[in-house]
């Protein structure tokens, strides 16, 4: 088991816990069956009881009716029905915005923001997202949620975070959320009348729910409510996370191709760009910590001791640098790299075990048919990155990309580009 030598600062809220740095130990923890979710105690009123926080037989019940979502059919409808059409509507629309020295420029955390918000408001099945009025009062009304259900790694005031959150999400049912469900609980029962086939139903987050019948809320307008819960949870992972990530590729591939000029003509290959989306991922995760409650008293392979109801904190963004896993200038940027057997280009960053990412798909795509055929599946990232490529995506020289300050979230507040081909 390596430590590392100086331990990275952890944000309070995982201080508070026995920290796990290394990769092996982080790996056997979140596959084992002895260890439950932990953490995101703070947003329990945003995350109780969703896929991602509960356990055992309820888990496995879960990610049956949201394995529909995720099948391979699911991901080749969504690339070329809903990526690669909300990439080239935004595009589009970002067309007119060229300043008085004739170049385009724009702020990739905005842009992708828009890009994010409309796929996942048809990931979870959120009507109405259509006029220019619509969409925009959408994107408020996400972009605050995302930042107040974490709020675990909020370093503002929490209390009044939450605050925020909850006065969005009752905002978000409201306005979106409750007219997109009892459209679907209609089709339902049309479904279940025998009118409407299962072919005609919407593939949905919120259809899936009806599906299941665990689609009760409370009807006098309050929203405590499972499903409002799951359809917050599915916002916040289908948009937060490749919007934490995407810049960084673009910031490491600029660094990377001015010391690297011979690669700088493989910066629209599907192949490359795969390259560096793994590597990127790896160095950035979209969480500092993750966190386990063990169900019994427990020793792990490296002999570390663990107590029955004891939450470790599984540093994997550390993990993810270990030397004795990705090689001596494993905190480096290498497109290049070698993959470890038996391991992901990204490490831990989509997690292992039974909690694994179920959007792993729509965010990597496929690698062997897309490389091989040039027809499979790209996934999110690459086709976002290939559009901005070919339109000449460089960070703007005269104005830096900024971090994040309101969070410990590894990511950036702005990153000013310019689009030299728009
Ligand atoms: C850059 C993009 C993404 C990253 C890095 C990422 C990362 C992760 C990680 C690390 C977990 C496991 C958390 C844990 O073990 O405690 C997870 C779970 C999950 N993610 Fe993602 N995610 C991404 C995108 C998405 C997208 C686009 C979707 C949906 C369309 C999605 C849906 C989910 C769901 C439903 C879970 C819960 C799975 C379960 O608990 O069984 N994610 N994600």
């Amino acid at each position: 088991m390596s430590e590392p030598t100086a331990a990275p600062r952890l944000p309070p809220y995982a201080a508070q816990f026995a920290a796990v740095w290394s990769f092996a130990e982080i790996q056997e923890v979140m596959r084992s069956p002895d260890f439950h979710q932990g953490g995101f105690q703070e947003s329990l009123m945003f995350l109780g009881d969703t896929i991602l926080m509960v356990d055992g037989k309820t888990h496995l019940d879960r990610k049956m009716v949201f394995a529909p979502l995720f099948s391979k059919e699911a991901m080749a409808y969504y690339e070329a029905r809903l990526l690669e059409p909300t990439i080239a509507e935004v595009m589009a629309e970002l067309g007119a915005q060229h300043g008085p020295d004739g170049l385009a420029r724009t702020d990739l955390v905005p842009l992708i923001r828009v890009m994010l918000h409309r796929i996942s408001a048809r990931i979870v099945g959120v009507d109405g997202v259509d006029t220019p009025v619509r969409t925009e009062r959408f994107r408020q009304l996400l972009s605050a949620l995302v930042e107040a259900a974490p709020v675990e790694w909020s370093t503002r005031n929490k209390q009044e975070v939450i605050a925020e959150g909850l006065a969005t999400l009752n905002a978000l049912v409201a306005e979106y959320l409750r007219p997109s469900l009892d459209r679907r609980r209609g089709l339902v029962r049309q479904f279940r009348e025998g009118t409407l086939t299962k072919e005609e139903l919407p593939r949905d987050v919120l259809t899936m729910i009806c599906l299941e019948g665990t689609d009760a809320v409370d009807q006098s307008g309050g929203t405590d409510g499972y499903v409002w819960r799951e359809c917050s949870f599915f916002l916040i992972a289908s948009t937060q996370t490749t919007m934490h990530s995407l810049p960084h590729i673009i910031v490491h591939l600029a660094d990377w191709v001015a010391r690297h000029p011979e690669d700088a003509a493989r910066i629209g290959e599907t192949g490359f760009l795969r390259r560096a989306v793994g590597e990127s991922m790896r160095l950035h995760q979209t969480a500092p910590a993750r966190f386990r409650v063990a169900t019994r008293d427990l020793v792990l392979s490296t002999g570390r001791r663990v107590a029955k109801g004891e939450t470790l904190a599984l540093v994997a963004p550390t993990a993810n640098l270990e030397t004795g896993v990705f090689g001596a200038d494993a905190a480096e940027f290498n497109p290049w790299r070698e993959t470890p057997a038996g391991l992901q280009p990204w490490g831990l960053s989509f997690g292992t075990g039974v909690h694994m990412c179920c959007g792993r798909l729509l965010v990597t795509g496929q690698p062997n048919r897309a490389d091989a055929e040039g027809g499979g599946s790209e996934g999110t990232m690459i086709k976002i990155l290939k559009v901005l490529y070919a339109k000449g995506v460089e960070l703007d020289p005269e104005d830096p990309p900024r971090r994040m300050s309101t969070s410990f979230h590894d990511t950036f507040e702005s990153v000013p580009v310019i689009l030299r081909r728009l």
